[in-house]
């Protein structure tokens, strides 16, 4: 920074000093534009690398999808030829065939059931569909109807309890949400509950409603409950069919909702799995 005249003594001490001073903010300010000019720049990179990851995230997605859909037909086939055997031979099967066959049929139909869920697991990333106003009672009425069977087996009730008030997401999704939450209920319910029993219940406010399951099962200890919704996590705590994906499905599905899920357990008492979703505007 120069200041030049050709009047003898123009400046005071003060000018200079006012220059010096002014010259250092100049510097700082050049300085800060240089570190705001690479913040942007670093930012843009980053807005770059995240689309990419995104892109690739929906290929895999696809590709995933595409995978499991085209394992499903054979799948079916293996399962309906093995049945199509013990129909046509009928009581001229040898018993220990049968038995086989029954093998062929339950493992196919297990293997169908994981199908399902890399399927939903696959569609469930955030979900570019506009959310849509959700009729949610219906659903949970749904959900527990997939399950009446398992219900009645293990003499669990299932109750709905006062509201279940709308809200914003895809209906389907809400379903298969507490689908799993239910499912969850029964399979680790426990023998120890003197009256086994879910209960599901919601709660709302201005901008979110919190729709809870809450079972009288086994419970999960605090140290493990944050890994819960991570992919193929299982607590080795009772023996129960399932492959770790139920609440990987859930905390996607619901996050692509715009909500969020979680949990507060009491091990030997019972879970509450909550998740919350927008409430209409
Ligand atoms: N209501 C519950 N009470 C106690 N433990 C639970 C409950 N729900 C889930 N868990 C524990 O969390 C683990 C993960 O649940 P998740 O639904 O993701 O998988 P899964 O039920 O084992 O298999 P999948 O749902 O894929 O058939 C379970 O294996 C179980 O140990
Ligand atoms: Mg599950």
């Amino acid at each position: 920074l120069n200041f030049a005249t050709t009047l003898p003594k123009a400046y005071t001490q003060d000018d200079l000093r006012i220059g010096y001073m002014l010259a250092l903010q100049l510097a700082s300010a050049i300085r800060n534009a240089d570190h705001v000019q690479k913040m942007n720049h670093a930012q843009a990179e980053l807005r770059i690398y995240n689309n990419e990851l995104q892109a690739s995230n929906r290929e895999l997605d696809a590709y995933n999808y595409t995978i499991a859909h085209d394992l499903k037909s054979p799948l079916t086939a293996i399962g309906l030829n093995a049945d199509l055997v013990q129909r046509s031979m009928k009581e001229n099967l040898p018993p220990k065939v049968g038995k086989y066959l029954d093998g062929i049929k339950a493992s196919s139909h297990k293997m169908a059931d994981m199908i399902d869920q890399l399927l939903w697991l696959a569609r469930s990333r955030n979900s570019n569909d506009t959310l849509t106003l959700v009729e949610v009672k219906p659903r949970v009425e749904a959900a527990i109807q997939r399950f009446q069977h398992a219900l009645e087996d293990h003499h669990i009730s299932a109750t709905i309890e006062g509201d279940i008030p709308m809200a914003l997401g895809h209906g389907q999704w809400v379903e298969e949400v507490f689908a799993n939450l239910i499912s969850n209920a029964i399979k680790y319910m426990g023998k120890n509950a003197a009256n086994p029993s879910i209960t599901i219940r919601a709660i709302s406010d201005d901008h979110f409603v919190r729709y809870e399951v809450t079972d009288t099962g086994i419970g999960i200890k605090e140290e493990d409950q944050k890994r819960l919704f991570e992919m193929f996590t299982r607590l080795n705590t009772v023996q129960a069919d399932g492959i770790g994906l139920g609440l990987s499905i859930v905390a996607r599905m619901v996050g692509g909702m715009g909500g969020m899920a979680g949990i507060d357990s009491i091990p030997d008492k019972g879970s509450t799995f909550w998740f919350m979703l927008q409430t209409p505007k």
